[in-house]
């Protein structure tokens, strides 16, 4: 008789934005009239730039004959993508990381959840409170926790770092010391970062204690202040101790395209075994690479016009991310984030929980956000608005929430 892998039964629930959904499809069955602005789900709404279009055009007619077709992608994706990741990413920022350690994958969501799997069940975790709850999920899958604690909100064995507003959203070392840290800057769903020197912080702490950082840089492309860092790398001896995992799905919108990448340096070591060949092994066995068509338009965002045209679309939803924080902010509201980040994370008013909010702004102005207790018990009183809408539902958003 088969099993089931049982520390699936450990995870609560559905997932956060399941939860949300169905609370929206039963207003939205009631009040069928009402026109529901969503700025929960941190999804882009802008259409591909222009020169990621033509590049997907041009690979869909390669595809089209016998000389230009391609078949299966290399295992760590073309050479033409992560030359020029290497080189936009990294090589022009300083940071000494080579094609070779750089892994192309359809998503961050992907390798975020992959990555711990070449690591021991026995490593104790530290996340921070509020999470992206796919590092805390995974480990759960894997076994790496104890069983779901409802008084705490939190799962056993696992180290969280409380993310509050009394230590700007970025967390301390922990009392236990972790073997695997994840670390997301700029920060979902806080809006937070933290600067270099706190980031060397984080380093030289991994480095001391034998800790590997799993650095989870997806909205680097949101950094607008010189002392923030959009690279682990740029911290000395990280190469020793960081794998940093990139999206394109927020700074050029391939949400429903699908592309990241994991960057694992050769000099990642445990025990002497490389970390770049064991998710080189797992790649190889696992993954079948992302689409070729899909990987020419990931160039395309790092040719002279592709660059261009996604920093205006990052600008846009930036626009977006001051309206939401300037407009709460004069309204009384507790605002944090939006300036590093396309997200803006607010104190709930008048001692509501999330979800009392979330029913609030649902009901009374049809605008729909994320509860911060779906991030984790640190998460509760606070609210996330995504500035990843369209400017005139933002703008709209916004004159609706100020009016209550
Ligand atoms: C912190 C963080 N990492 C990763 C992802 C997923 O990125 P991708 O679309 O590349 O899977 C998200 C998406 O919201 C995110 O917020």
């Amino acid at each position: 008789m088969f099993t089931i892998n049982e520390n699936y039964l450990k995870l609560p629930g559905s997932y956060l934005f399941s939860d949300i959904a169905k609370k929206i499809a039963a207003y939205q069955k009631e009040n069928p009239e009402k026109e529901i602005i969503r700025l929960g789900i941190g999804d882009v709404t802008q259409p591909l730039a222009p020169a990621i279009i033509e590049a997907l055009h041009g690979a869909v007619e390669e595809m089209a004959h016998a000389e230009t077709f391609h078949g299966y992608a290399p295992d760590k994706g073309y050479v033409f993508l992560r030359e020029a990741i290497a080189k936009n990413d990294y090589q022009d920022r300083s940071c000494d990381i080579d094609p070779e350690e750089i892994f192309v994958s359809d998503g961050a969501k992907c390798d975020s959840g992959n990555i711990q799997e070449i690591l021991g069940l026995d490593n104790k975790i530290a996340v921070c409170d509020p999470v992206y709850p796919v590092y805390v999920d995974t480990n759960v899958m894997a076994g790496r926790t104890g069983n779901y604690n409802k008084t705490t909100q939190n799962f056993d064995g696992m180290i969280y770092m409380p993310c509050t507003a009394e230590n700007n959203f970025a967390p301390e070392f922990p009392k236990e010391t972790p073997d695997v840290i994840y670390l997301c800057f700029p920060n979902n769903p806080t809006g937070s970062t933290i600067s270099k020197e706190q980031l060397q912080g984080w380093v030289d702490y991994a480095n001391k204690n034998g800790s590997l950082i799993i650095y989870d840089a997806a909205y680097e492309a949101y950094i607008t202040e010189e002392d923030v860092p959009h690279s682990i790398y740029e911290c000395e001896g990280a190469k020793t101790c960081a794998i940093e995992l990139r999206s394109f799905s927020k700074n050029a919108g391939f949400t429903g395209v699908r592309l990241g990448f994991a960057v694992v340096p050769k000099d990642l070591k445990s025990g002497g075994v490389s970390l770049n060949d064991l998710w080189a092994r797992r790649h190889g066995t696992k993954y079948n690479g992302a689409p070729y068509i899909v990987q020419k338009a990931g160039a395309a965002v790092y040719t002279e016009a592709g660059k261009a045209q996604v920093k205006e679309q990052v600008a846009y939803y930036m626009r977006n991310a001051h309206t939401i924080y300037n407009g709460l902010k004069d309204a009384g509201y507790t605002v944090s984030g939006g300036v590093n980040a396309p997200y803006v994370w607010l104190k709930t008013p008048g001692n509501q929980t999330s979800w009392e909010f979330f029913d609030t702004l649902l009901h009374e102005v049809n605008v729909v956000g994320t509860p911060g207790s779906g991030f984790g018990a640190c998460g509760e009183g606070y609210f996330r608005l995504s500035a990843f809408g369209t400017y005139e539902n933002t703008i709209e958003a916004i004159k609706r929430i100020t009016k209550m």
